[in-house]
């Protein structure tokens, strides 16, 4: 039986609609496995510091895939931290079913308390979001609503896209991070579906955002660092 990294290959390789382009544009063509690139949830890099990217959509044909993807390979090549990718495809949650609120720490599902323990385990985050309806998406939102001490004193970062870079989506997320006591870093990677993507369907990001991205996984990984101690005295009370 395929692995899950096998089976994310496999859903790399295969041909998907393309409800991205006003156009109505033909199917796209499947990523040549010249530039598939290593398995997307593969550990990354060295270092002792642990940030997970986290995929934010689940839709048939998310483009999403390619965004994280990218993000992954760039961050492969850092030696201070290392990178796993998250992807909530992986981790099909209910809408939030749990009786109590997070912050009381009192999770009673298994799935709540597998979710948990993945995000627990990471000192940073990278969320990869699309922008639906000027906000990010709700799998992302419910995903992040379902836990509270586990996003604690991290860092996170976002790398957004939509018709206009997916900033709203970005926004939110730093709203929901202030709750959360995230801290969010400056950079935001914004791709634009317009400028970001050929036919609204393949990730070619201009090069800047390369940059753009190298500025951002770097304070992702600074700030991680730099909240260490707090993380370690909320461990310790
Ligand atoms: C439900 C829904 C709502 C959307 N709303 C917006 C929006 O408010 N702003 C925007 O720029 N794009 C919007 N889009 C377009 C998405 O940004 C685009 O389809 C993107 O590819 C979605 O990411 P995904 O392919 O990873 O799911 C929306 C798409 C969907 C499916």
């Amino acid at each position: 039986m395929p692995g899950r990294a096998e089976a994310k290959e496999a859903e790399m390789t295969a041909t998907t609609s393309n409800p991205n382009s006003p156009a109505a544009l033909p199917d796209y063509a499947p990523v040549p496995p010249s530039a598939q690139g290593p398995a997307l949830n593969e550990v990354r890099g060295g270092g002792d510091l642990h940030i997970a990217v986290i995929l934010g959509s689940t839709r048939p044909g998310r483009l999403g895939e390619q965004v994280a993807r990218w993000v992954i390979e760039h961050a492969r090549h850092r030696t201070d931290a290392e990178f796993d990718l998250v992807d909530l495809v992986d981790y099909p949650l209910p809408h939030l079913d749990e009786p109590l609120p997070p912050n009381m720490g009192a999770y009673q599902n298994a799935h709540t308390q597998e979710w948990a323990a993945v995000i627990g385990r990471y000192d940073g985050f990278v969320f990869v979001t699309p922008e639906y309806n000027h906000s990010t998406s709700g799998v992302l939102k419910n995903a992040i609503d379902y836990l509270y001490a586990e996003w604690n004193n991290k860092a996170m970062g976002v790398v957004s896209y939509g018709a206009a870079g997916g900033a709203r989506a970005a926004e939110h997320l730093r709203l929901i991070a202030g709750e959360l006591q995230m801290a969010d870093v400056r950079t935001n990677v914004a791709l634009s579906l317009f400028t970001d993507f050929k036919d609204f369907s393949e990730l070619a990001p201009a090069a800047y955002q390369t940059q753009a991205l190298e500025t951002m996984l770097g304070q992702v990984i600074a700030w991680s660092q730099a909240l260490a101690p707090l993380r370690q005295a909320a461990q310790a009370s």
